[in-house]
């Protein structure tokens, strides 16, 4: 006991009132205390954590990469919307406008199909000098409109013809133009939607001609 007592290695405790019984009752209590901590929970608990700092480090990595490719899909889609946003908002090339669908909409209905007309009320555009002459003329008409009596191809008429100018810009105003100096054997040239431009800025904006205004294209 002697020995004990110059080496003092177990703080708290005093060796010199170690009996046999107190040195018994301490290794029996670090026996337990070995059984406690056992191996087996001591590796479980290694495992777990090297097995938690894996998840952690590549789950990391993983949701990472996740993310980045969510951004980058985001930015795509961003992109293409921009684009879609800044695409030519008319064709590169010429404008293809159907005058053939533009008189079934807005000129069949009085002019008819046949572009006969119907007699008495609306005059024909079909072989009529109104078409085919001057093309200023259609074009003045279908931009201002027309009112008060006129004759066509020797019968007279006196009635309204609705104006486009506002409706339609120049493409489609030289579509229908065209159209109709094209159509029933009329034969006659096509305009362009220059022309027209340029008799709307000559003109501006006015009434329904009479035959007396237009009668200078004849
Ligand atoms: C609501 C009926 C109506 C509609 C729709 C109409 N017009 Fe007319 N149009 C008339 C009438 C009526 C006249 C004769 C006006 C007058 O008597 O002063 C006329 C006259 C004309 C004339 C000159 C006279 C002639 O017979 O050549 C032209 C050209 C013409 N219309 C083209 C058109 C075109 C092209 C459209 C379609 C974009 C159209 N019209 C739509 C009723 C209509």
């Amino acid at each position: 006991m002697q020995d004990d007592q110059e080496q003092p290695h177990l703080p708290g405790v005093d060796a010199s009132k170690a009996t046999d019984e107190s040195v018994l009752r301490v290794h029996a209590q670090l026996r337990r205390q070995r059984v406690e901590g056992s191996p087996v929970a001591f590796f479980t608990a290694v495992a777990f954590i090297i097995v938690f700092v894996f998840a952690w480090f590549y789950g990391r990595r993983y949701f990472a990469e996740m993310d980045s490719a969510g951004v980058l899909a985001e930015r795509e889609q961003i992109a293409a919307l921009e684009a879609w946003k800044a695409r030519p908002k008319e064709p590169a090339g010429p404008v293809v406008i159907d005058g053939a669908q533009l008189y079934a909409q807005q000129c069949v209905a009085c002019h008819q199909a046949s572009g006969q007309g119907l007699a008495g009320a609306f005059p024909p555009l079909a072989d009529s000098e109104w078409v085919t002459g001057e093309p200023e003329l259609p074009i003045k008409i279908l931009l201002s409109g027309l009112g008060g009596p006129i004759e066509v191809k020797g019968v007279s008429y006196n009635g309204a013809m609705p104006a486009f100018g506002a409706v339609w810009d120049d493409a489609h105003i030289a579509a229908i133009v065209s159209y109709i100096r094209g159509s029933w054997d009329n034969g006659a040239s096509e305009v362009t939607a220059e022309q027209v431009a340029e008799v709307r800025a000559a003109i501006g904006t006015r009434g329904a001609w009479t035959a007396d205004e237009l009668a200078e294209h004849f």
